[in-house]
């Protein structure tokens, strides 16, 4: 059998990419990163400036609409989300239908999946009719996954307070009382942060799903599906997982250096595109320690900087650097999320992302439809199955 290659692009035009690394496969002008410097911005805006100033609400609008808002624009668009905060009553019945030993990340995309059985037209994918899915999808995540966390506890809903804002508001669902300002504060970095990130394996999902010119609902079904996976927004609980297996910040250098010598991967370390520390972890690393300090966390802080120290010294000569789930761990452990709950938490922020790529690449929309490199057999005989 002689290996045949593909007759319609000749060897020298074909390019193979594992992993697709540097390819550029879409245009957008939410993000911007340099992965050489550590430079993240939203829409030309640097991230730690976001972070600072910013609330989440506005970082959406920015994401969605190219632009901040005027005063009246931000009210008008925190009404419209807050609008939208409460689930239906399909919705409450579904959550009550889960399993409650079932994976919250496997819960979230069902039901984000299930929330198309409630739109009265969920395949209309005008630039309009999408951003208004986004919308509701956004606003009523957090009532979701709230919701289940609440059913699992054997616990009665909470209906949203509309006063609140979509982190304060997330905390009040989870846990019946109103974060301290400094709680809701946090968290909203954490939402900003989190928002959107170029074309990472779960925003380039959900382009690729609605480039057939599916549906919103399976866009955001299937990004929820990539996000869950362990090197990608999965990473924040195997950090945790990691910080709760070493006992002291003494045993770290043992236990790091025991993983390096077994060539295990660290948890919330490396990145496809930062070769320098990126720069949502620097943000998070001022915000975890912060919150350690006040909630009697300082253990897990101190651990996670040795870690830090040790992996620059192993390390930094790959390029290996923390990313935006390790300091986001010891940070959603110091606001009182459930380890499990974690990752769902990155998605109630992407979905920002998802939703406002989705809409970019709806406006200038082409299949994709990349190719395969074929490095099987050719001319191969069929025998029958009586002489196999
Ligand atoms: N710990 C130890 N070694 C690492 C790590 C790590 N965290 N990350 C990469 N490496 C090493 C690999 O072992 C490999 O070494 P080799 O060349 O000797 O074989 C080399 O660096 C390159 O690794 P790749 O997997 O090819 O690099 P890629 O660009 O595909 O990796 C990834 C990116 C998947 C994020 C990787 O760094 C990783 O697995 N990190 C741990 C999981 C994680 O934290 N994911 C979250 C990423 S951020 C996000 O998605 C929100």
């Amino acid at each position: 059998m002689t290996p045949r290659r593909d007759a319609t692009m000749s060897t020298a035009e074909k390019t193979f990419s594992k992993g697709l690394e540097g390819v550029i496969a879409a245009q957008t002008e939410m993000s911007f990163i340099n992965g050489t410097e550590g430079i993240l911005e939203y829409v030309g805006i640097a991230i730690g400036d976001l972070a600072k100033n910013s609330s989440f609400e506005e970082t959406v609008f920015l994401l969605w609409n190219k632009r901040l808002p005027t005063q009246s624009e931000l009210e008008a668009f925190n009404n419209e989300l807050r609008a939208n905060y409460s689930m239906c009553d399909a919705m409450k019945q579904r959550i009550k239908a889960c399993p409650v030993d079932a994976e919250p990340m496997h819960v979230l995309r069902t039901l984000v999946s299930s929330m198309a059985m409630d739109d009265a037209s969920p395949n209309e994918n005008s630039v309009e009719a999408a951003r208004h899915k986004a919308l509701q999808i956004l606003a009523t995540t957090p009532a979701v996954v709230a919701g289940f966390d609440r059913h699992r506890r054997g616990l009665d809903f909470i209906e949203p307070d509309t006063s609140l804002s979509f982190a304060a508001n997330f905390l009040y669902l989870l846990n019946g009382e109103k974060p301290t300002p400094a709680m809701e504060r946090a968290f909203d970095i954490c939402m900003i942060t989190h928002a959107d990130h170029g074309l990472n394996n779960s925003t380039f999902t959900a382009r690729v799903i609605i480039s057939t010119l599916s549906d919103m609902y399976s866009a955001i079904t299937g990004a929820i599906g990539s996000l869950r996976g362990p090197l990608h927004g999965g990473a924040n609980e195997g950090v945790m997982k990691m910080l709760n297996e070493i006992p002291t910040v003494d045993d770290v250098e043992p236990y790091i250096m025991n993983k390096i010598k077994n060539k295990d991967r660290i948890m919330g370390f490396g990145h496809r595109v930062y070769k320098a520390k990126d720069p949502r972890a620097a943000e998070l690393m001022t915000l975890a320690k912060q919150l350690a300090d006040d909630t009697g966390n300082s253990d897990l802080y101190e651990k996670s900087h040795a870690i830090e120290l040790i992996m620059e010294r192993e390390y930094a000569s790959k390029g290996i650097y923390p990313n935006v789930d390790f300091y986001s761990a010891t940070t959603y452990h110091c606001i009182g999320l459930k380890l499990d709950l974690f990752t769902p938490m990155f998605a109630l922020s992407r979905i920002a992302g998802w939703s406002g790529h989705v809409i970019e690449q709806l406006g200038d929309n082409r299949l994709f439809r990349p190719t395969t490199d074929y490095v099987g057999p050719h001319d191969a005989p069929y025998t029958p199955i009586s002489e196999r």
